[in-house]
């Protein structure tokens, strides 16, 4: 049962590690007021090689808690947790608002100079039917090239986002779609923007690299505008982290990647139920 939601309830933001502080970020520059619960996954991360059923599971048992911890939206993001679970949680909670994320390629193809698109995303997400209705839909205005870059996620999660073997596995995954013309290249896992000044420098100048983050923010305020959920408070909104992984970690991290300094809260699994650690 979802209770009546109330404009002063948290928003919720939810991925498998800290690849959604991309979208917090980005939500905490146009929402300061809003009180946000950001839940990082890290117990499972990375979720890109799972299937989609179990990332299903992972994905609703995270909604339930952020629920009843009385999140007024959840932000889904996460590429992977949107391509195995968004229609799945908006039919099994077909009131409740939601935001979740597919490869932005809507605006890839529209600035394209040689009609060239390079996708980066996990495994699961190019697996998943939204981005099937992504080919669909742009296949035929552009070439689309895909990466997943094996281990990216992973080198995020330990905060290596400039470091000879980050460089490696972007030069990799960069290099043939690169030669073959793209011109415009999409961040379709979460966790990729934090790696992006060093594919700018491996990319050059000329290729245009899209993060989705803004207009992911932008659709959690046009959402809650709609609502009536919007916060009337003028004062800062509060910030709540909290793990399933190692919380002294990921508390080592916040400062680094999002230039905030605050307390992880530890959360547990337990018969696919997540819980505060007490
Ligand atoms: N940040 C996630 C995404 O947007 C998932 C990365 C992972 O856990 O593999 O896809």
């Amino acid at each position: 049962m979802v209770s009546k939601l109330t404009s002063n309830a948290p928003i919720g933001i939810y991925d498998s590690g800290v690849g959604g502080l991309t979208i917090w970020r980005a939500v905490r520059a146009i929402l300061p007021q809003e009180d946000l619960v950001y839940i990082a996954d890290q117990a499972k991360v990375p979720y890109g090689d799972r299937s989609l059923e179990e990332v299903r599971g992972l994905a609703e048992g995270v909604t339930r808690f952020l629920m009843d911890q009385g999140a007024k939206l959840i932000v889904i993001a996460c590429n992977t947790a949107s391509a195995a679970a968004l229609k799945y949680l908006r039919d099994l909670f077909p009131d409740y608002p939601f935001v979740g994320m597919e490869p932005a390629v809507k605006p890839a193809a529209e600035q394209t100079l040689s009609g060239k698109v390079g996708v980066l995303a996990t495994p699961s997400t190019f697996q998943g039917e939204l981005y099937a209705s992504v080919v669909e839909r742009f296949a035929h205005v552009v070439q689309l090239y895909q990466a997943t870059c094996p281990g990216l996620v992973q080198q995020i999660e330990k905060g290596c986002l400039t470091t000879p073997k980050t460089r490696q596995i972007l030069d990799k995954a960069l290099e043939p779609m690169l030669k073959d013309g793209v011109d415009t290249l999409v961040m379709g896992c979460t966790h990729f923007p934090f790696v992006i000044s060093l594919i700018r420098e491996i990319a050059g100048e000329d290729v245009s690299v899209i993060d989705p983050a803004p207009a992911v923010a932008r659709q959690v305020k046009r959402v809650l505008e709609a609502r009536g959920l919007l916060s009337g408070r003028k004062s800062a909104g509060q910030k709540v982290f909290w793990t399933s992984g190692d919380a002294a970690k990921m508390a080592v991290l916040l400062p680094k990647l999002i230039a905030v300094a605050g307390e992880v809260g530890q959360l547990r699994w337990e018969e696919g139920m997540l819980s505060l650690s007490s």
